[in-house]
């Protein structure tokens, strides 16, 4: 049998797992038992881990060490799953799966479920902070600020839940619209992903080659992050609970803005092809070391979960 791209990226996926365990341990020190166990909970769980591989694979694109990355991407995991746990509260989407688990409110209510979230997004600056020098904290921390942030992640789930009518407020039904919502809600932490890798490799000192490099993986997350979330729609319509770890066919029943609800199956997969060949060409940039991106831009349209 061929081997997947997962085999290829095992021995990075076995140290970000580590690196995940070791800065959950990092950062509850003298912590309430139950918040530990719920922290442990959603962010050990078996999650993709995309956006830790996107930081490593930028840092190794531009000649840095692997783990010089897992700080940087152990924190944007965490901030990942805080916006996950939100996400499926019954507020907002509403779900009881994810990650092949009961959601975080349906295990420990949504009390804890709020404070979980609360502190992994605290959790993660603090990691930032305490693992890279000054300067690189400084420029970490403003990209995962604005990537999470009103204009960016928090902005998008905003505009989400302004369309399917949980929070009062206009949208247009337009595919301009539909792209700026999930460049927000979704590409933004890809771009903050890649960045910090670039940083990670850099200690944070500004180059002229390091403007080019940060133009090329911003190209890449806006092709990777449409095709993503392009294809996160088309799952919740053609893939099971079993192989996504969450509820499918849900998007339509609420009546989600999505590429196929807009545009119908066909179209929406066309769209995601063009996106991945846009995130390939910034990709080539790199040369051999930007193999590994090229290849995961490509998964975006085979994955099943
Ligand atoms: C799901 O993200 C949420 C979206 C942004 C669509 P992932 O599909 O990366 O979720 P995990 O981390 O693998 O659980
Ligand atoms: C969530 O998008 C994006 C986040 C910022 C968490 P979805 O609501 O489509 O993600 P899933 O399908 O629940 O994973
Ligand atoms: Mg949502
Ligand atoms: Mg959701
Ligand atoms: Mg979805």
């Amino acid at each position: 049998m061929a081997s997947s791209i997962w085999d290829d990226l095992k021995s990075r996926q076995e140290a970000i797992a580590s690196a995940l365990s070791e800065s959950l341990q990092r950062v509850c020190v003298d912590t309430p038992a139950p918040l530990v166990e719920a922290m442990e909970y959603c962010l050990l769980a078996p999650g993709k881990r995309l956006r830790p591989l996107l930081t490593m694979l930028a840092c190794e694109a531009v000649g840095g060490e692997p783990a010089q990355s897992l700080p940087a991407g152990a924190a944007i995991e965490m901030i990942h799953t805080y916006s996950l746990i939100h996400d499926d509260l019954p507020a907002m989407d509403d779900d009881d799966l994810r990650r092949g688990l009961p959601t975080c409110h349906r295990k420990y209510g949504e009390a804890l479920a709020i404070l979980v979230g609360d502190a992994l997004l605290a959790a993660a600056f603090e990691l930032i902070s305490s693992r890279y020098n000054a300067a690189t904290a400084a420029v970490m921390t403003l990209e995962m600020a604005r990537a999470a942030g009103p204009a960016g992640m928090v902005g998008g789930q905003v505009l989400d839940l302004i369309g399917d009518g949980r929070i009062t407020g206009e949208v247009p039904a337009t595919r301009g619209h539909l792209e700026n919502l999930h460049n927000r809600k979704t590409g933004a932490m890809f771009r903050a992903a890649l960045r910090n890798g670039i940083h990670a490799a850099t200690n944070g000192v500004a180059t002229p080659a390091r403007q080019e490099q940060l133009a090329s993986v911003d190209q890449y997350a806006a092709g990777f992050g449409l095709a993503f979330q392009i294809t996160d729609d088309l799952l919740d319509i053609e893939s099971s609970a079993e192989k996504t770890g969450k509820r499918v066919g849900k998007d339509a029943h609420r009546g989600k803005r999505t590429y196929p609800a807009l545009l119908g199956v066909a179209e929406s997969r066309r769209a995601a092809e063009q996106q991945v060949d846009l995130a390939i060409q910034a990709a080539t940039r790199f040369g051999s070391a930007g193999r590994p991106l090229v290849e995961l831009a490509h998964y975006l349209l085979t994955r099943d979960r």
